[in-house]
């Protein structure tokens, strides 16, 4: 009969809740320096650190850590391994999370985190009390190309075009715009996974740069086109499906409601508005919602919106909510419609 644990005693918990972020962070080195990546069977640090040009002392000391958060399992011969959890950090697993592991732990979010109270005292983003203006402006920039690629590469590597291709049926000969589509992962494997649609992705002029090349290694150039522009200007017509991936829980009631209204002008009545991302299901089994939505309010103060909350902001830019696939602890898909 195994034994009640005892209760960990709550100095003990308190510590163990704020140093968490010292684990993840070395997480993220080790999706930097790709370590997972080697251990497609068991390594010594040693081993590790010369196939990832590192020091071997040091780097053993983020492997235990990695064994702690239950990333790495050590296996008791000074090898380590990788857990189902680890194996998300590999760059050739098709659900992985690497590029999304070397992001956050990059010094504009650590930087940004440290500024939080600001935000809990003025409701004023903590990016721009770190930067003196947004997160957007500071991606834009040229000398931040470090930032905005690591992001850009992030967001490809998760996007959700499996989501939408698993639970959207779009017209026969659809086009798609990808509204704040980055560098156009999503349209990519909209466009291989179903040969009779067309499609355009339009995001800011740093963004889009290497989504020509990344449509073309999909092979889907021929039936894909790319537009540079800003969303608060006005997006492409043409569009039988607009999608708005992860982009309404980047921004505050009064900034999406303009740009809902640039899509609704752009929209015939036929069109469609798919908008995708996270939203609190009141079912989730982690605390990763309620985690991504202070993440929004700290960096951009957004915040992530039930489909009740979407249709408060349809409303105001005349469109109405059609349909609600929420998925708990997953990404959720709403469609609008034209009123
Ligand atoms: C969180 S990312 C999501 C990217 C992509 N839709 C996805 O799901 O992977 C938000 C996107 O909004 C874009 N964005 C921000 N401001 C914009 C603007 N004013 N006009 C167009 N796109 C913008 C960003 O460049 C970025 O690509």
């Amino acid at each position: 009969m195994t034994q009640p644990q005892p209760a960990v005693p709550p100095r003990l918990r308190l510590i163990e809740i704020v140093s968490a972020g010292w684990i993840s962070a070395a997480v993220s080195a080790l999706a930097d320096l790709g370590v997972a990546d080697h251990l497609d069977r068991p390594r010594t640090a040693a081993e590790l650190a010369d196939l990832t040009d590192a020091e071997p002392e040091a780097l053993s000391r983020f492997l235990q850590a990695a064994c702690a958060a239950g990333v790495l399992s050590d296996q008791g011969d000074g090898r380590f391994a990788l857990t189902d959890v680890g194996r998300v950090l590999r760059s050739d697993n098709p659900e992985s999370m690497r590029e999304m592991c070397r992001l956050t732990g990059m010094e504009e979010f650590a930087r940004t985190w440290a500024h939080s109270a600001h935000t809990a005292r003025t409701g004023r983003p903590a990016f721009e009390a770190a930067y003196g203006r947004s997160a957007w402006e500071y991606m834009a920039d040229p000398a931040h190309t470090d930032f905005s690629s690591a992001f850009h590469r992030a967001m490809a590597e998760s996007a959700a075009g499996q989501t939408v291709n698993a639970r959207y049926t779009f017209p026969e000969g659809a086009h798609v715009v990808d509204v704040g589509g980055g560098r156009g992962a999503m349209l990519a494997r909209l466009l291989t996974e179903h040969p009779h649609l067309t499609g355009t992705v339009f995001d800011l002029p740093n963004a889009v740069r290497g989504a020509d090349k990344l449509l073309a290694d999909a092979g889907v150039s021929d039936r894909a086109s790319v537009t540079a522009g800003s969303f608060f200007d006005g997006v492409p017509g043409g569009g039988d499906v607009y999608l708005l991936s992860r982009v309404i829980g980047n921004w505050n009631d009064e900034e999406s409601v303009r740009i809902l209204s640039r899509v609704r002008a752009a929209m015939s009545p036929e069109s469609r508005l798919v908008i995708v991302g996270h939203m609190p299901t009141g079912e989730d089994r982690t605390h990763y919602v309620r985690a991504l939505d202070l993440y929004m309010f700290v960096l951009l103060q957004a915040r992530l919106r039930t489909p009740d909350q979407y249709s408060a902001l349809f409303e105001r830019a005349g469109l109405a909510l059609s349909r609600a696939d929420l998925r708990p602890d997953a990404e959720s898909l709403i469609e609008a419609k034209p009123v």
